[in-house]
C-alpha cells in the first residue's frame, strides 16, 4: 500500500481509506452481524489501510471503535462528522454534543479529522460563521486535530458548495466527489485545493452506478437522453466493458479506483464495503498501476460534458 501526505495535515495516509459509510455501511445495510464489520476494518487495518472514515449518522463508529481496541491509536488515521442536513440547523453546542458521543463510540480521545457533514451550498456561509468558531475551540482543547468539510455530492455534483469553501482558509481536509462518470472536480476543485494545499478524500469513486451493471447501463442511458454523452461512444450492452482485458483493468471496479488514485489532486480514494473478499480486490486494485494511457484518455474524452450524476 501506497502512503501520501494529505495537504497541509501533513499526516501520511494510505493512498486507499476505508469508508463505513456508503451503501454499504461496512454491511450494516445489508444486516451482516457486527463482528463481521469489526472484522472488515481489522482485515483493512492488516493491510496496511490506516485512513478509516465514519460519521455519527453512518452508525458504525462504534464498529470503528471496537476494531481499533488491539490497534496502536497513533498508527490509524480517524475521521469522523457531524451531520448539517435536516429541518433545523446544528448549533455550536450541538457541534460539542455529537463530537463528544462520537469520541465516546470511537472510544478515543481526539479525532484527526471531524467535518461538518454534507453541507449543502445554502448553507455553508451559517457553518462557516457559526460552527468553525467553535470547532477552532475543540481543537484548542486537542480533541480534534484537523477541520474538514464534505459536499451532498448528490445533489450538488458541481461543486457550489466546495466552490464557495475553497475561497475560505479554514478547511485542512475536503471530500470530494469525483468519479470516470463525474470529472468536474479535476476543473473546478482539485487546482484550487493543490493550491492552498488541502488535502482531499475522494467519495463515488465507484457508489452503486461503478459496482453495478445494469445501474451503470441506466446511468448512461440517463445521460444519452439529457444529451451528455454521444451514444455512439457507449456500448449499452456491455457499458465501459473495454476497459477489461488483458493489460488493462481487471473489473470496472478496479479501472474505476486505478482512475481516480492517479488523477492530479487526489490524496485518499475511500472505498466501502461489507464483503472481506470485495475489500481485498479493492486492496489489490490501489496497489497496480495507472490504467493504460489511452484508456484513461478515452476516458476523459467520453465523459467530458457530464456533470450533473454522481453516479449513485
Ligand atoms: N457526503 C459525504 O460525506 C459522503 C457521502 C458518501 C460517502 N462518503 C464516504 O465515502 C465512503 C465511500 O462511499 P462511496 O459513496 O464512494 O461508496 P462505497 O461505500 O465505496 O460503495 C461501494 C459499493 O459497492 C460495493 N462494492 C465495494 N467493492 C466492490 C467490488 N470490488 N465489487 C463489487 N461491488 C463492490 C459495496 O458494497 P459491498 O458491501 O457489497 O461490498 C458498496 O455498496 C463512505 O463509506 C463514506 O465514508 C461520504
Amino acid at each position: 500500500m501506497d502512503y501520501r501526505t494529505l495537504g497541509r495535515t501533513g499526516l501520511r495516509a494510505s493512498v486507499m481509506g476505508l469508508g463505513a459509510g456508503g451503501p454499504s455501511r461496512l454491511g450494516q445495510s445489508r444486516r451482516r452481524d457486527e463482528a463481521s464489520s469489526v472484522a472488515v476494518v481489522r482485515a483493512a487495518l492488516d493491510a496496511g489501510v490506516n485512513f478509516i472514515d465514519t460519521a455519527e449518522s453512518y452508525r458504525t463508529e462504534a464498529i470503528v471503535g471496537e476494531a481499533l481496541r488491539e490497534a496502536k491509536r497513533d498508527d490509524v488515521i480517524l475521521s469522523t462528522k457531524k451531520s448539517t442536513w435536516g429541518d433545523a440547523l446544528p448549533t455550536a453546542a450541538d457541534v460539542v454534543a455529537s463530537l463528544e458521543a462520537s469520541l465516546s463510540r470511537l472510544g478515543v480521545e481526539a479525532v484527526d479529522i471531524y467535518h461538518m457533514h454534507g453541507v449543502a451550498p445554502d448553507r455553508y456561509v451559517y457553518v462557516r460563521d457559526e460552527l468553525v468558531p467553535v470547532m477552532e475551540r475543540l481543537r484548542g482543547q486537542g480533541k480534534i486535530r484537523f477541520l474538514g468539510i464534505t459536499e451532498e455530492f448528490g445533489s450538488d455534483p458541481a461543486h457550489a458548495m466546495l466552490d464557495q469553501a475553497l475561497a475560505d482558509d479554514c478547511w485542512d481536509v475536503m471530500m470530494v466527489g469525483f468519479n470516470l462518470l463525474n470529472q468536474t472536480a479535476r476543473r473546478t476543485v482539485f487546482p484550487r485545493t493543490r493550491a492552498k494545499d488541502i488535502g482531499t478524500l475522494i467519495m463515488f469513486a465507484v457508489r452503486r452506478a461503478l459496482s453495478d451493471p445494469a445501474r451503470l447501463r441506466d446511468t448512461l442511458a440517463g445521460l444519452i437522453e439529457r444529451g451528455k454523452l454521444d451514444g455512439g461512444a457507449v456500448d449499452l450492452d456491455g457499458p465501459l466493458g473495454w476497459l477489461v482485458r488483458a493489460g488493462g483493468a481487471v473489473s470496472i471496479p478496479d479501472a474505476a479506483y486505478r482512475f481516480c488514485m492517479y488523477e492530479p489532486g487526489c490524496d485518499v480514494i475511500l472505498s466501502g464495503t461489507g464483503s472481506l473478499e470485495h475489500l481485498q480486490a479493492n486492496i489489490a486494485s490501489h496497489r497496480r498501476p495507472d490504467l493504460p494511457a489511452a484508456d484513461r484518455r478515452r476516458l476523459e474524452a467520453i465523459f467530458a460534458d457530464v456533470d450533473d450524476v454522481s453516479g449513485n
